[in-house]
């Protein structure tokens, strides 16, 4: 009876161990949030997509995240406001998923990006 509980501890550890295999969008670790700021779409959120993210995402590649466009192509489509990290917005941009990998977020950039979408992604 004994040596059959540690058979199923052992298998419950691989099956644990295996599915870390998967793969996943792992987010990446974020620096520590200013939870006395409030984020603005205009001055934190567009300039990371100006500086970021125009040189593919201006209409005719991928979607526009051009000022101006960019609002209206995120919010609500791929923005999950119960779930802040399932966005796409957030989570897409980043290591580990299919979008260019040289195209990602900085931990910053994520991390100011989710404090937005976790305060009700505005148009502020
Ligand atoms: C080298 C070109 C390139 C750059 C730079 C780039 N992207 Fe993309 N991105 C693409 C392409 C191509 C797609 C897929 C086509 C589409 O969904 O419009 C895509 C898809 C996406 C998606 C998925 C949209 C969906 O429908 O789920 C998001 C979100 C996204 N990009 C955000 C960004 C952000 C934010 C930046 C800047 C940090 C960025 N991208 C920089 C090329 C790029």
């Amino acid at each position: 009876m004994k040596k059959q509980y540690l058979l199923f501890i052992a298998l419950i550890f691989g099956v644990c161990f295996c599915s870390c295999t998967y793969d996943e969008f792992v987010p990446e670790e974020l620096p520590p949030v200013d939870t006395t700021k409030v984020y603005s779409f205009a001055a934190d959120i567009q300039p990371i997509f100006t500086d970021n993210c125009t040189g593919c995402h201006s209409g005719s590649i991928a979607f526009s995240l051009k000022e101006g466009d960019s609002y209206g192509n995120i919010v609500p489509d791929l923005v999950n406001l119960n779930n802040p990290e399932e966005s796409d917005i957030y989570s897409f941009p980043q290591a580990g998923t299919e979008h260019s990998s040289t195209n990602n977020y900085e931990p910053a950039q994520a991390q100011t990006v989710l404090q937005w979408i976790k305060q009700g992604a505005k148009n502020n």
